[in-house]
């Protein structure tokens, strides 16, 4: 696969939007599906479907061993030691909640701290608020108006009440590469431990979790090029093992008495119900998409579109960007004095050019920066520098509308 040519593997493209070429910079909101995806999902409805990890009939066995499969396909793309460790949610939104719950009960308790950032998604930070009901304390750390934690300051949050961290890997809004390795090392050498949001770092990264050393790890897998509904939680055993279930129901017990229940153990433990079939068995397709590229090229890519972007948004004075981080992938939000954000994503819609506007779930980063909404073009493998003087292009003709 040639990443030149990789617009031809999105059926997406071949339309147009209101008689215009799609230009498609949502990618940070959800990205678009390879047709190997679409394909995947159509060939297991049509000719392999089956509820998986009940029946023994023949599409059952195929349909369970196909959605474990893509289990130990994940677990090899992140470098999880366990295949144990890897478990499928509904989002990244559910994987947080899933450790905010289950680790909170086990091991949070009045007057324990959680540190956040002031980057955080509402994703990451909401889970971690219900927990002030058992007492515990939310710390932030801060961000300065590039977009950077300083370390330093990180440093002088952590205490010894300090029971869990969890940070984003890559803002949703700033786009800032946090420094996962230098956090994580510091939370070590206090044996804290860490949740990364990978949310927006494993579509433009590598992700190795054992060198990373991080306890838990949470994937989008819609921003993955992946189906929409499904999310992946890795977590070190250690803590899984330990960790109670996180919702009741059918498939995650091993035996249910009236007086009493056991478990199962991780991964079953915590998938309970039915789970997302089709949708897991089609990420696979997903990660061998991501393979046959390679990250490093997908990444070198979306760094020179990312580059190319930034330089042209520059060069319009009216333009004011968020953020200058010292390491910045595929987001790039602005603002657009006398334009509101929605305005102006409106007004790029009639040339067919999709971002997103809003706050983007960083309420919090919104409160600090002042403003109330920014428009946001983020950047996916299917992205070329024609999309970027398409959006500028389409920007002056916003400002012409203005008369700014
Ligand atoms: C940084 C970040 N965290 C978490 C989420 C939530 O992810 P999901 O849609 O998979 O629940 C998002 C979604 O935009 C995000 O950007």
């Amino acid at each position: 696969m040639i990443i030149k040519d990789i617009k031809t593997e999105f059926p997406i493209f071949k339309q147009k939007i209101k008689g215009k070429p799609l230009v498609y910079l949502d990618s940070a909101n959800s990205s678009q599906k390879p047709k190997v995806v679409i394909d995947e999902i159509s060939k297991f409805y049509e000719t392999e479907f089956s509820n998986v990890g009940r029946s023994v009939h023949t599409l059952a066995v195929k349909a369970t061993n196909k959605f474990e499969e893509t289990r130990d396909k994940v677990k090899n793309y992140i470098n999880a030691k366990y295949r144990e460790e890897i478990i499928f949610t509904k989002g990244a939104t559910e994987a947080i909640n899933l450790v905010a719950t289950a680790f909170g009960e086990s091991f949070i308790n009045s007057g324990d701290e959680i540190l956040l950032t002031e980057l955080e998604h509402h994703s990451n930070y909401v889970p971690w608020h219900y927990l002030k009901k058992k007492g515990a304390i939310i710390k932030f750390a801060s961000v300065d108006e590039n977009g950077d934690v300083n370390i330093d300051e990180f440093r002088n949050k952590i205490s010894n009440k300090t029971k869990m961290i969890a940070f984003t890997h890559i803002s949703n809004v700033t786009g800032t590469v946090m420094p996962v390795k230098k956090i994580i090392d510091l939370a070590k050498s206090k044996n804290i431990p860490v949740l990364i949001d990978g949310t927006q770092g494993a579509p433009h990264t590598s992700i190795d979790v054992q060198d990373l050393d991080c306890d838990f790890y949470a994937i989008s897998c819609h921003k993955m090029y992946g189906p929409n509904g499904l999310g992946i939680l890795y977590g070190k055993k250690k803590w899984l093992d330990k960790m109670p279930p996180y919702q009741g129901g059918g498939g995650m017990i091993s035996e249910v008495k009236k007086d009493k229940i056991t478990y199962a153990d991780s991964p079953t433990k915590f998938e309970a119900g039915t789970m997302q079939t089709a949708e897991v068995v089609a990420f696979a397709k997903s990660i061998s998409f991501f393979k046959n590229l390679g990250i490093k090229n997908i990444e070198s890519h979306e760094n020179e579109i990312l580059e190319y972007g930034i330089e042209q948004l520059k060069k319009n004075n009216s333009i004011k960007i968020i953020g200058n981080p010292k390491k910045r992938a595929s987001i790039m939000s602005f603002t657009i004095e006398g334009i509101h954000p929605h305005d102006i994503a409106t007004i790029l819609d009639d040339d067919g050019v999709a971002i997103r506007a809003g706050h983007h779930c960083c309420q919090i980063l919104h409160d600090k920066l002042g403003i109330s909404a920014s428009a946001r073009a983020s950047i996916g493998i299917y992205n070329s520098k024609e999309d970027i003087d398409i959006l500028c292009e389409s920007i002056n003709k916003c400002k012409k509308v203005f008369e700014i």
